[in-house]
């Protein structure tokens, strides 16, 4: 690889966080032979952090570790946090805090407008149970500082009941501790690249709240590697997102103690596979899952993984990428919504219903 990385400048920035220890690392960085056939020119590889190992994986297990790190820290009791109904944070927050200890409460927001048994009772939702968490309702989805409100005061009257709260924050707060995850995702993956030879052009990776595309930015920038991070936009446009993107990777480097390692040029984001919306289904995304379960046997999300991967296609397809021969994705996780969205993955054409 043409870079070295500067593996001691990012790991004396990140060694002053508490951070517990709840994934299985590193995950594999895998190359998808038969999905790549068809595209010949280019390598598609999958990073697998579906296979993080908290309760059937996925990227918040890495964020996770910092907040509830903190929580312990900080001495506290109980964690609460906020999400869709189908939210892979709340089923994962409540996996952690089954084996650390904590009283769990979750905030289900309704983003998406369901009356699907499935939706609403199924993949995340059934497995929040098994984990024990408490689950509060939120009607108003798309009110992000609604939905904090509302939790806070679920955490006063906790306090006020004589327990010790820690928030998880998904709203964009000061300090985005879980974003510092995947700067340690980047030194992971720099790792494998040097291990296996690889020279990536490019990576893509699912940008929700954001934290782990800026994570992942901040943590090439400070090893010094210069290599595209492109976000696929799950839940906002471009407009939207880029921003967010911007004043996250900021928010990264006070914490890291850097200043303006990230560019403004760094930060790229497509919103190519967004429609129709977050946690809704293009007929793309469901032919994406179907594609690579059965040429790859790997199961993709229908609300962040497969969009990102049906993303990148997206623009394999319409030629944006000839000059990005080694294309790494990153498997976010998710995997237990594909429960929730049977009717959806049945509707096509193959399936004949
Ligand atoms: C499976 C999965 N992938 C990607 C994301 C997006 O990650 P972020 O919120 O860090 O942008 C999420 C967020 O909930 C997720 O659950």
């Amino acid at each position: 690889m043409n870079q070295t990385p500067d593996f001691d400048r990012l790991d004396r920035a990140l060694a002053k966080w508490p951070r517990v220890t709840l994934t299985h690392t590193p995950t594999p960085l895998e190359h998808l032979p038969r999905l790549s056939a068809h595209y010949p020119a280019h390598s598609l590889m999958l990073k697998r952090d579906d296979c993080t190992g908290l309760a059937m994986g996925g990227n918040k297990a890495r964020q996770l570790e910092f907040y509830l790190g903190e929580a312990q820290v900080q001495g506290c009791d109980t964690v609460l946090s906020t999400g869709a109904v189908q939210s892979n944070y709340m089923r994962m927050l409540a996996a952690a805090a089954a084996k650390l200890g904590f009283e769990c409460h979750i905030q289900l927001e309704t983003r998406v407008k369901s009356n699907d048994t499935d939706y609403l009772e199924s993949g995340n939702v059934l497995l929040d149970k098994l984990f024990g968490a408490h689950i509060h309702s939120f009607a108003e989805g798309e009110d992000e500082h609604g939905a904090d409100k509302k939790l806070k005061q679920i955490a006063d009257q906790l306090a006020a009941d004589g327990k010790q709260p820690y928030i998880v924050p998904l709203a964009p707060v000061e300090q985005p501790k879980g974003a510092l995850g995947y700067a340690l995702a980047a030194r992971e993956l720099a790792e494998q690249f040097m291990q296996q030879g690889i020279e990536p052009d490019m990576i893509v990776v699912g940008s929700g709240s954001g934290l782990t595309h800026a994570g992942l930015l901040t943590g090439f920038r400070t090893l010094g590697m210069s290599i595209p991070v492109i976000g696929m936009c799950v839940r906002r446009p471009v407009e939207a997102q880029y921003p967010r993107i911007l004043s996250t990777c900021r928010k990264v480097e006070r914490m890291l103690g850097l200043e303006e390692v990230v560019k403004e040029f760094d930060i790229e984001v497509s919103d190519l596979a967004l429609a129709p919306g977050y946690g809704q289904v293009s007929q793309k995304v469901v032919q994406t899952i179907q594609d690579v379960a059965a040429l790859e046997g790997i199961l993709l999300d229908p609300v962040y993984s497969a969009k990102t991967v049906a993303g990148t296609l997206m623009m394999l397809e319409s030629g944006m990428l000839e000059d990005k021969n080694n294309i790494v994705m990153i498997h976010t996780g998710g995997t237990p919504a594909l429960f929730a969205y049977r009717k959806q993955i049945l509707s096509l054409p193959e399936f004949g219903l």
